[in-house]
Formats: structure tokens, sequence, C-alpha cells
């Protein structure tokens, strides 16, 4: 059993606690009292609700309370740890650029209080070279003469699933260039979850690792997203062709699912930090920035959908959406691609009703809207909206609640449009939606409902392919 500290009571700090409190000990410091409170009170029982919403993490935290400290105190917080983990924020700058203050910031904190030895990692996502940059601000802070190692252990997990990934990871990558450091690291998660998983290699590879595994992510979604608007114009279904190429094995079934766009606080982040990055030090990295170009592309090319079946006037229109976090079972709301519809609608003049199944989800979109005061409903039922004339119903994220909708409430819109921004809907059900007069649109679906135009295929291949 080690001692551990947490910098950062965030979504990933909390969670990364909770796990590696089953069998370490585990001091979490955030300077955020509201935070730190909070979770307190999920240790003691008098609330269930974390400050962020993630499955079986109030849970978790409550069974292994033995193993857990918390504090505001940065004293207290450096007592005694063996290991430190920076969780803190690293947010973009307008050109996309990491912001590294926060990482910093605690890199001062560490070099100010440390009593002992220890080995620092960085779970932030941060530029390649970070690592060196702390090694540098505690080496030149530090007060006493300890031995300190800094190394970086990115993080993988999903939010929303968040609790799961870190029990079962695929792989822990890690990275630190003093061996010795190094081995203790490998102990310290052989600890938690045997050899077989782990994944030790230099401190930069291991910060560039965490950059380049979620933008291959990003590039599949992307890539998808293209083909999708190619199956809408020549009438292909882009679900068939992502089931023919998931069934490679080379190619494998995640990340293929073609929607409005990938959102959230990690894949933009990440994609547009890494190409920033890249131009700095004079590599083009041409494929990711077609990957974000494409991701800004399909959610205009989706919205745009919902805007021409309106003939361009979406003013006085009632539009539902289901799901506004950035993906099903989360409170998050950044970069959600469903919040950029939403934005869409309003600012064109419609009224949108808001539901989602993560009621901090509902509260978010309340707080972070209130620009938009007056141009939506929050609704805490999921069908509570079908008796205010809808004139369309997006489907903003992929939870199954949405995959089966009520036909019955579904009929009593004004006008029957379905949008489903995450491609959630099967093929029976929109053809059944199709015979009782909806129109369905989707990215890269269209064909189910309209066929395919065989003359104009016809017509277009004699002329252009027979030289
Ligand atoms: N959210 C994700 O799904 C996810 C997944 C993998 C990696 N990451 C990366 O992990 C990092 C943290 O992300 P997050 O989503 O948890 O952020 P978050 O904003 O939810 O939490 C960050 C926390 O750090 C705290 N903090 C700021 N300065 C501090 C300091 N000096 N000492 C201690 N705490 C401090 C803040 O009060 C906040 O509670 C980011 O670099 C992010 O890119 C996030």
């Amino acid at each position: 059993m080690s001692k551990v500290t947490i910098f950062g009571a965030g979504y990933v700090g909390v969670p990364t606690a909770a796990h590696f409190s089953r069998t370490h000990q585990i001091t979490i410091y955030d300077p955020d009292e509201q935070k730190i409170n909070n979770i307190r009170e999920v240790l003691d029982g008098t609330t269930h609700e974390l400050h962020i919403h993630e499955k079986g993490l109030p849970e978790l935290l409550r069974e292994n309370r033995e193993n857990l400290k918390l504090t505001t105190d940065i004293k207290e917080a450096l007592e005694d740890p063996e290991f430190i983990f920076i969780s803190v924020g690293t947010p973009p700058n307008a050109r996309g650029r990491a912001n590294l203050k926060y990482v910093c910031k605690a890199a001062e904190q560490i070099a100010a209080n440390l009593k002992n030895d220890a080995i620092i990692l960085n779970k932030s996502t941060v530029p390649p070279g970070t690592a060196y940059m702390v090694q540098d601000i505690i080496a030149s802070n530090l007060k006493t003469d300890f031995k300190f190692a800094v190394g970086s252990c990115p993080e993988f997990l999903a939010e929303g699933s968040a609790v799961e990934d870190l029990r079962t990871p695929d792989r822990i990558v890690y990275g630190c260039d003093d061996p010795e450091a190094l081995r203790k690291i490998t102990e310290f998660f052989s600890y938690l979850h045997g050899k077989a998983t782990l994944c030790p290699m230099s401190t930069i590879s291991s910060e560039l690792t965490k950059y380049a595994a979620n933008s291959i992510l990003a590039t599949k979604i992307s890539f998808m997203n293209s083909m999708a608007v190619l199956c809408d114009s020549i009438g292909a279904n882009i679900r068939e062709i992502q089931e023919g190429i998931a069934r490679d094995s080379r190619i494998g079934r995640k990340f293929l699912n073609a929607s409005m766009g990938y959102g959230g606080s990690c894949f933009p982040k990440d994609t547009r930090a890494i190409a920033e990055y890249g131009r700095l030090n004079g590599v083009p990295l041409s494929l990711i920035k077609s990957t974000i170009a494409i991701n800004e592309e399909i959610i205009e090319y989706f919205a745009n959908k919902i805007q021409d079946d309106f003939n361009g006037d979406l003013k006085g229109k009632n539009i539902a959406i289901w799901g506004i976090g950035f993906k099903a079972r989360t409170d998050d709301l950044r970069e959600s691609k469903a919040v950029e519809v939403a934005r869409f609608l309003m600012d064109h003049g419609t009224h949108a009703f808001i539901f989602d199944t993560v009621k901090g989800a509902l509260t978010n979109f309340e707080i972070e809207n209130q620009q938009y005061k007056g141009k939506f409903t929050i609704c805490q039922d999921q069908y509570q909206m079908f008796d205010q004339d809808l004139d369309g119903l997006v489907i903003g994220n992929e939870h199954e609640k949405f995959r089966n909708p009520k036909m019955s409430q579904l009929k009593k819109m004004r006008a029957l449009n379905i949008y489903d921004g995450k491609n959630i809907l099967n093929n029976q059900l929109i053809r059944q939606l199709t015979q009782e007069g909806f129109n369905y649109k989707s990215v890269g679906k269209d064909t189910v409902v309209n066929g395919v135009d065989k003359d104009r295929l016809v017509h277009f291949l004699r002329e252009k392919y027979m030289d």
C-alpha cells in the first residue's frame, strides 16, 4: 500500500482517487472548498450527488472511505506522499494551446511544501516536454534536498464510464526517464492491476501517446463522417458500411459511428492542441488538421438539414432536444454538439425544449445559456414537451432511452420531423416512422428513406467513366 496525493478533484482526479483507494491510501487536494466539501458529504452519506456525474463513483468512494483523505490545505496534502498525481485542468486558449498555468502552480506548491522524497506524475493532458518543465520548477524552488522524479501518466478514461475504465483499462501508459522511479511506478500499478496491462516508456513518449490516442480516435470518427456525407449524396447507408468495415479485425469496431460530430472535453481540445504543437515545431500534422476541419463542417451539415426542412425559416418553431450532454450519462457540456445545435436553433428564432437523463446536464445547460433565457425550456421528463406543438425532435446523444421512442407521443408533434444527430435509430424503426408520415434525417442514413437514385448514378457513370 502506497501513500498518494492527487492534485485536482475533477472528472479525472475524483474517479482516479476512488480507484486507487481500493489498494492505496489517498489524499485528494483541491483548493476548491465546495468540491472538497461535496466529496466529504458523499463519504459521510449526507448526500449521494457529487459535483460530477459518474456512474458508481459515490458508491466506490464510500466503500473505500477508510483510505481517503480530503483537504484544501496544501501542507496537509503534502505531509508524506510517495506518489503525487497532478490532474488539474489544462484548458485550451484561442489557438488551441493547453494552458499550463494550473500544472505549473501545482509544481510550485509541491516544491514549496514537499517534506519527503516523492515521485510526481502528471495525469493532465499536456504538451510533450511539460514533465521536464515541472522538474525544472520543482528543482529550482525546492526548499530542502529531497529526492524527487517527475514523469507522465496520461489518463484515458471516458466520462460516463470512468469507474469501469479505470478498473479494467486496456493498458496503463506511464513514462519516466529515471529508471529507479520507473521501477517504483511499475510496482505501484502492478499492485492495482498486475503486469499485463502496463506500458512503461520514456516521459516524452508517454506525454505524446495521449495526444496520439485521442487524435486517432477522433480521426476515425471524422473519417466516417466524411463517408457519411458521401453516403447521403449517392444513396448508400453509413450504418451498413460501418458494419462492413468493423468486421475487419485490422480496423476494429469502435469509434466508427457517424454522427453530427465528436465533442466533449478531450477530443476537440486535444486534436487542436497537438495540431498547434506540431505547427509550432514545424510539423504540419495535416491529417489531424483535416480531422478537426471535418468535425467543424459536419455539425453545419447536420444543422443545415434541419434548417432546409423549414425552407430556411426556423422562426417560431418549437424543437425538442433529447440529450444535451456531449455524450450519454454525463453532465459535462463541454463542446457538446447537442448544445451547438440548440444554440443554432435558438439563434434562428426557434424555442428549444431540452431534456437529458442526467439532471446535472440540464442544470449546466441553464447556467451556461443565460444569454438565451426565454428561448428554451428545461424538461425534467422525456415526453413532457410533446404537449407543446413540436415541429421537430433532435436526438442529441446516444442514451438508450432515445432508441425506442414512444410512437404515440411522437405522433402528437405538430410537424413530424426527427433529426437523429447520433444515428441511433435502427433501419426498421426508421422505415416504420416513414410509413407513419415522419420525415427522418440523420448523418449518412437518409437513403433508408429516400432509396438510391439509380438513374442518376447510371447517367453519372456513363458520362464520367467511359473515356
Ligand atoms: N475529463 C476527461 O474525460 C479527461 C480524460 C482524460 C484526461 N483528461 C485531462 O485531465 C486533466 C483534468 O481534467 P478534468 O476534466 O478532471 O478537469 P476538471 O476541470 O474537472 O478538474 C480540474 C480540477 O483541478 C483543480 N485545481 C486547479 N488548480 C489546482 C491546484 N493547483 N491544485 C489542486 N487542484 C487544482 C480545480 O479546482 C478542478 O477541480 C486535463 O488535462 C484533461 O485534459 C480529462
